[in-house]
């Protein structure tokens, strides 16, 4: 019999169950205590994604608030006035945002009862969610075994499972989402997708990683010194 080889195999099993469990150690010690992580409603999420999409935590966390206090619910979000959404989202820039959150409310409101579906393929039918945006929502709102990548999951896991290459190939994204799904844990999915965002952005950060005080430093593949 044939046996196909994968061109990149991907991490052993006692190699996932390493890295799932330093991360989760590490995320108890340093992970942010963040609004959207005390909550499981979709609406909430959804917000919280969109607008972490291009903008820094703290200057998310004060329009969180506005916003939700301004638009408690797809429902209300739906009937607003476009101008005075727009209006409410500045100054978070990339006016695109706020129009396209309208837009599935909107189509919550229409199709599904006001509510936000939990399966991939319909969630990713709605204009406005992408690949992440989708994998957040089933993770974060349904506490679903989704995986996620945006730019801070692509470069910790590039880093350290694959090292050489390009991170922004086509073909390297489809790899480092295949890892993103093999080391997904089977519990603890909610935090393990946070955890791995929070380290991105505060421990193996684009310009700084802290190389020597890793917990993952003896079987990256990118570590230095
Ligand atoms: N960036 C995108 N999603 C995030 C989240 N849930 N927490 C912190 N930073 C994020």
């Amino acid at each position: 019999m044939l046996h196909t080889r994968r061109a990149h195999p991907l991490p052993a099993p006692p190699l996932r169950q390493r890295f799932r469990r330093n991360l989760l150690a590490w995320y108890r010690v340093n992970g942010r205590d963040l609004p959207w992580r005390n909550t499981a409603d979709p609406y909430h999420i959804l917000v919280s994604e969109i607008m972490l999409q291009q903008t820094q935590v703290d200057r998310v966390l004060p329009k969180y608030h506005e916003w939700l206090g301004k638009y408690p619910s797809f429902a209300v979000l739906a009937e607003a006035k476009p101008a005075e959404v727009t209006k409410t989202w500045y100054p978070l820039g990339y006016n695109i945002r706020p129009r396209r959150l309208q837009s599935i409310a909107q189509q919550a409101v229409e199709k599904y009862d006001g509510r936000l579906p939990s399966d991939h393929d319909t969630l990713m039918s709605f204009k406005g969610i992408g690949a992440y945006t989708a994998g957040a929502i089933r993770s974060f709102a349904f506490r679903e075994r989704a995986a996620i990548l945006d730019t801070n999951v692509a470069r910790v896991l590039f880093r350290i499972f694959v090292g050489k290459g390009d991170p922004k190939a086509h073909a390297m994204k489809k790899r480092l989402w295949a890892l993103s799904a093999a080391v997904l844990p089977h519990k603890h999915v909610f935090d393990f997708n946070q955890a791995l965002m929070d380290f991105g952005a505060t421990h193996c950060s684009a310009r700084k990683p802290k190389c020597p005080a890793c917990p993952m430093r003896r079987f990256c593949k990118s570590a230095t010194a």
